[in-house]
């Protein structure tokens, strides 16, 4: 397997990872929308694995393999811009995500709990959706353009 093979394999595993954050939040969405306090517990929780076995390692794939790509390709402003933002979207998810660990305390403490509870999840799935969906384009033209490379090499 040749760089540009092993590139494209990045590539396609980031697309596919895209596909299972977005079925995460859905489902996420659902509960919130509709689940009692346990089941948004017990969501928070999933969520908490799922930043552990699937975030953490996607966007360090994303700023190690990713971005320097992108950024060895198009050198313009715009572009060193956005990889900057997205690279700070990461951090601030993985904080975000930080915060799923009070959500079993708070579940206990009654009151105004669940609506706490209920903003936590809600903050980290739209943080998380609006980041995947700026780099969806992103991947997408890159993974075609690595497409195209391997078709026919220049
Ligand atoms: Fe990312
Ligand atoms: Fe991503």
């Amino acid at each position: 397997m040749n760089n540009e093979q092993k590139f494209s394999s990045v590539l396609t595993l980031a697309v596919a990872d895209h596909e299972v954050m977005a079925s995460a939040i859905e489902n996420s969405r659902n509960i919130l929308a509709g689940g009692s306090l346990t089941d948004i517990v017990c969501e928070a929780g999933t969520l908490k694995e799922l930043t552990r076995t699937k975030l953490a390692p996607h966007f360090k794939m994303e700023e190690e393999h990713i971005f320097p790509a992108l950024l060895q390709q198009q050198t313009d402003t715009q572009t060193t811009r956005l990889v900057a933002d997205l690279i700070e979207d990461h951090r601030r998810i993985l904080e975000k995500a930080k915060l799923l660990d009070k959500i079993p305390m708070l579940a206990v403490a009654g009151g105004s709990s669940l609506d706490t509870v209920k903003m936590i999840v809600r903050d980290l799935i739209d943080t998380l959706q609006n980041h995947a969906t700026r780099e969806d384009g992103l991947l997408l033209a890159l993974l075609e353009k690595q497409r195209q490379s391997l078709i026919a090499p220049s």
